[in-house]
C-alpha cells in the first residue's frame, strides 16, 4: 500500500483522518451523490466496485472478507464525502487514481516492528531453538513471511533470529523470504528505511546494534539486509514456497484472502 492521506507506514498506525479538504467531483458523481440514499454499499455495489479493480488492476479482492472491504469503501466514501455507494462506484469506474486510492486501502499494509512483543518472545525462546536442533551443521534454515508489508515483521525475526544464534554459537545462513502482493510495500521493505517512530518499538540496544542512522533514519543493517530475500507474491494465487522451517503469516489471514484454491492452505 502506497502512503496513503490516513496510513502511516512507519508508526503502523491509521492517522486520524483531520480536517478534511472536499475534494472536487466528476460532474456526474457529485449530481449522483445529491441524489444518492447514502447508507452501506450493497453487496451488488461491491461487486462492481471490486469488478472495476480486477478489471484494472491484477488484484482480486473478491475472496476477501467482506465487512472489511465494505468497511474500506466507507472509509473511502466518508474521505470524499459522497454518501450515496452507487455514486462511488461510478467514481471508481471512471477515475483511475481513486480506484488505485481504494485498491491500496483493501491491502490494510498496518505493521510495526516487534507487534506483539511476546509473541517474539515465545518465538525467541521455544521455537527458534527447536528449529537450530533440527538443522544440521550447513543446512539453512527456511522462513516464509508471507504480507510482509513494509520489512517490520521480516526484519524483527531477522533480529531475534541473530541474537537467538548468537547466544547459542551457531552461525546458519538463515533465509527469511519476505512477500506481499504491494509492490510499494516491497520497495520500502528492501530500502530498510525507518522514520525516528521506531523507536517506540525497538530498543536503543537494538537500534545501536541493528540500525545506522542516515539523514535522521535508522538504516537497517547490511547483516539483517542480508538474511532477508523481499518479493512480490500473492498469497491466493502464486504457488506457495516449500521445504520452509517457519511461517510467519500474521495479520493477514484475519482478512481471508482466500481464494478457492489458495495453494498457501495446502502447506
Ligand atoms: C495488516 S498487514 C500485516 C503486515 C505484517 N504481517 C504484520 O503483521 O505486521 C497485511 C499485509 O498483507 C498483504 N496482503 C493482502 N493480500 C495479500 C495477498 N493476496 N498476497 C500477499 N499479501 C497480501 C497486504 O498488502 C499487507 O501488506
Amino acid at each position: 500500500m502506497p502512503a496513503s492521506e490516513g496510513y502511516d507506514r512507519e508508526k503502523g498506525e491509521l492517522r486520524s483522518p483531520g480536517p478534511q479538504k472536499q475534494k472536487s467531483l466528476p460532474a456526474a458523481v457529485a449530481r449522483q451523490d445529491l441524489g444518492g440514499k447514502g447508507g452501506r454499499p450493497t453487496a451488488e455495489v461491491v461487486a462492481e466496485i471490486l469488478a472495476s479493480i480486477r478489471a484494472q488492476t491484477s488484484r482480486d479482492f473478491s475472496h476477501y472478507k467482506m465487512t472489511t472491504v465494505e468497511r474500506r469503501i466507507e472509509r473511502r466514501m466518508r474521505r470524499l464525502q459522497i454518501r450515496d455507494s452507487a455514486a462511488y462506484a461510478a467514481l471508481v469506474g471512471q477515475d483511475l487514481g481513486e480506484l488505485q486510492r481504494l485498491a491500496d486501502d483493501l491491502l490494510i499494509g498496518v505493521t510495526s516492528f516487534f507487534r506483539d512483543p511476546n509473541l517474539f518472545v515465545r518465538l525467541s525462546e521455544i521455537v527458534l531453538p527447536e528449529i537450530f536442533e533440527r538443522k544440521a551443521a550447513g543446512e539453512r534454515p527456511r522462513i516464509w513471511v508471507p504480507g510482509c508489508s513494509t520489512g517490520e515483521e521480516a526484519y524483527s525475526l531477522a533480529m531475534i533470529l541473530h541474537e537467538a544464534m548468537e547466544a547459542r554459537n551457531c552461525h546458519y545462513v538463515v533465509q527469511i523470504f519476505a512477500t506481499d502482493i504491494d509492490e510499494q510495500a516491497i520497495l520500502t521493505a528492501r530500502q530498510g528505511s525507518y522514520g525516528p517512530q521506531i523507536e517506540e518499538r525497538v530498543d536503543s540496544e537494538r537500534l545501536q546494534r541493528y540500525f545506522q542512522v542516515v539523514d535522521g533514519r535508522y538504516q537497517i543493517s547490511k547483516r539483517l539486509r542480508g538474511m532477508c530475500l523481499f518479493a512480490v507474491h500473492d498469497l491466493v494465487k502464486d504457488p506457495p514456497f516449500a521445504q520452509l522451517d517457519l511461517i510467519s503469516c500474521r495479520n493477514l489471514l484475519i482478512y481471508e484472502p482466500r481464494g478457492p484454491a489458495a495453494p498457501v492452505y495446502d502447506l
